[in-house]
Formats: C-alpha cells, structure tokens, sequence
C-alpha cells in the first residue's frame, strides 16, 4: 500500500480519496507485500487495481521486474511454464498461483497493465516479494539422561502463523511438549534417542531433513568421570 509523504489538510486527503475511488488515479495494491513460502510449497500474490477513467485495459499479467528491460509475461517465461497460473476471481482481483516454489524464485513479483493508450502504462512497484525457506533442526548431537534437551525447527523467513509439529522416527510427536518452533525434551531418557524432524500443519508433506540424536547414559558418563580421578 501507499502512503502519502506528508499528511494534507483533511479536505484534500478526502479529496484524494475520493478520485481513488472513482477510479480516476493509477493504483496497485497488493494483500501481502512479502510472503515467506516452503521450498516445494503453493503461494498466492493477489492484487487489485484502478486506473484512470477512459482508459481500457488491452493486457494485464504479472512480471518480474528488471531494470531497464520491457516487462515480459511470467505466464509465457519458459522457466515458469507449467508452475504459474493466473487467475482472476471478478473483474478486479488477480492472482498469480506459483506452484513448487524454489530458492530461485525469490524476486520480487509486480503486477502490469498496458492500456489502450501507449503511454498509459503502468508496473505495481513495490511488488511482492518471495522468500523461500526450508526447514531445519537445530539440535545438539548429543542430550545427557536426565537432563533437557530442546530441538527447535529453523526457517530463514517468518512464515504466516505456522503451527509447527514434530516427528520422531517417521510418527508425530503428541506427548512431547512443543512451544511455537521447539520441541522441549525434559528428563531426557535413553527412549528419546531418535530421528527428529519437523513440518508445518497444512504442509506435513514438506518435511525437514532428520537431525539424529543420542542419549547419553547419565550412569557412564559418571562411571568415566571416576575413573579419571
Ligand atoms: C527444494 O526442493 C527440491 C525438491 O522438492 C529439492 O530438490 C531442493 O534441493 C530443495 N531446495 C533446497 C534449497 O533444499
Ligand atoms: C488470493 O487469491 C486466491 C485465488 O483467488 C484465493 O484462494 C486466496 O484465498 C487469496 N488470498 C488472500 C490472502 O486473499
């Protein structure tokens, strides 16, 4: 969204408003600004627009801006074929569906329309901005019985509302305690030793890589302590 630089009289931010929304002013509006998505996962970039009246819309589509370069169709970009789809609910929302997301779709994604009259063009800046992120465990290699042991699931980016669930061997974890992005492990047992990995619900299916830990007999590591002396 735009704002203004300074804030005007009241009477002229309503004026303002009130062109907008005739539509007689260039404007692009995005629901979200940047989006945090999984590697492998769909993200959605909406946005609405209005144009100055008299003008009639000859083509619209998303892009992926460069300087200095004529904006070109995503939909027609060999490298996205097959993985975007543009879709449009009524005659002022639209949305760029990217399928498989992958590290080298982090660009920032703008909206184009070209207009009857030549001039009349205009490029949605600043886009949407795509982060993608994995999932990964950080943990110790190592937890001492008896003691705790947390196990958080790292992202790079900040993912919407995520709710975060943990795997031990393959099976979801449900009487462990789990806080936001880590698995707090408390009196560790030597039955805790394992494979562990995590997911966000509503993408279980892009899971992260297993982070192996051991548990180390509290009793040994005594024994070994003694026999040092
Ligand atoms: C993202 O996922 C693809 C396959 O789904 C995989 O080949 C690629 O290594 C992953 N990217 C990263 C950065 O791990
Ligand atoms: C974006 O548009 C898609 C497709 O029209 C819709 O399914 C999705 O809910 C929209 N997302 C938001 C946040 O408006």
């Amino acid at each position: 969204m735009r704002s203004l630089r300074m804030a005007p009289p009241l009477p002229l931010v309503f004026l303002l408003m009130t062109a907008g929304a005739f539509g007689t002013e260039w404007s692009v509006k995005y629901n979200q600004q940047e989006i945090c998505a999984l590697n492998g996962s769909t993200v959605f970039m909406n946005a609405t627009f209005t144009l100055p009246e008299g003008l009639t819309v000859n083509e619209i589509f998303w892009t992926i801006p460069v300087p200095g370069v004529e904006p070109t169709d995503l939909s027609k970009d060999p490298v996205y074929s097959g993985r975007v789809e543009c879709l449009t609910d009524d005659q002022k929302r639209f949305s760029l569906k990217l399928s498989d997301v992958m590290k080298k779709d982090e660009h920032q994604f703008c909206f184009r329309i070209i207009t009857n009259v030549e001039k009349e063009r205009w490029l949605g800046k600043p886009g949407v901005q795509l982060r993608v992120t994995e999932l990964h465990v950080e943990a110790p290699e190592e937890a001492t019985e008896g003691e705790t042991a947390d196990l958080t699931c790292k992202t790079t980016c900040s993912l919407t509302d995520p709710t975060f669930i943990w795997y031990k061997n393959g099976r979801p974890l449900t009487t462990k305690t789990i806080k936001n992005n880590q698995l707090h492990l408390q009196m560790v047992s030597s039955e805790d030793a394992g494979s562990y990995s995590c997911a966000v619900r509503g993408s279980q299916h892009l899971r992260s890589t297993a982070h192996s830990l051991r548990v180390r007999c509290e009793f040994n590591y005594f024994f070994k302590g003694k026999q040092q002396q």
